[in-house]
């Protein structure tokens, strides 16, 4: 199956000369989006992770049912102050300002191999930043997955992990 047939490029999102690759035209099609989880856990299997995380809002969409089907447990990075508990956080640049992403600090038993996961790699500072959050956690981040990869942006090279993608855009 062509997964990539069942991507969407929408031009000028969300801003003039951004071509918006979307997931929707994915999720919503039942076989393709149960083969692009198939796919995307036969990458990661080899990577024999504990726990998977998946960085807020789209990771979720991912990590959700990728932890089902490898039968493991999920754990959510998140926007700042949206997680109950104890927290941990780090800060992170982007073209124009920072941002952050947040997990519960009880969240990794120190030792534990934690998949990163995302639906697209960009710039790559937000899987960086996810990285780097889950160690601060005590993880050990054997790779990190997406379902697209933007290579002309040059993401995977920000980070210290393998990185794996279903489909990439140049
Ligand atoms: C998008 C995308 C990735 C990130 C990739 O998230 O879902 O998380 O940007 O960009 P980067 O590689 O340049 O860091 P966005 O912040 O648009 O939010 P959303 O997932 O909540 O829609
Ligand atoms: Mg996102």
């Amino acid at each position: 199956m062509d997964l990539k047939a069942h991507i969407r490029g929408i031009p000028d999102f969300p801003k003039p000369g951004i071509l918006f690759y979307d997931i929707s035209t994915l999720l919503r099609h039942g076989p393709a989006w149960r083969e692009a989880m198939a796919r995307l856990a036969d990458m990661i299997r080899p990577h024999k992770p504990d726990l998977l995380a998946g960085i807020e809002s789209r990771g979720f969409l991912v990590a959700a049912p990728l932890a089902l089907e490898l039968g493991l447990g999920f754990i959510m990075l998140r926007k700042p102050r949206k997680l109950p508990g104890l927290t941990i956080g780090l800060n992170y640049a982007l073209e124009y300002g920072t941002d952050r992403i947040e997990m519960q600090a009880d969240a990794v038993q120190k030792g534990q191999r934690v998949v990163l996961l995302d639906d697209l790699l960009a710039t790559g500072g937000t899987m960086a930043a996810g990285i780097n959050l889950l160690r601060q956690s005590g993880a050990e981040v054997p790779c990190a997955a997406a379902l697209i990869e933007l290579t002309f942006l040059g993401g995977r090279n920000r980070l210290d992990v393998p990185f794996e993608a279903l489909v990439a855009y140049d």
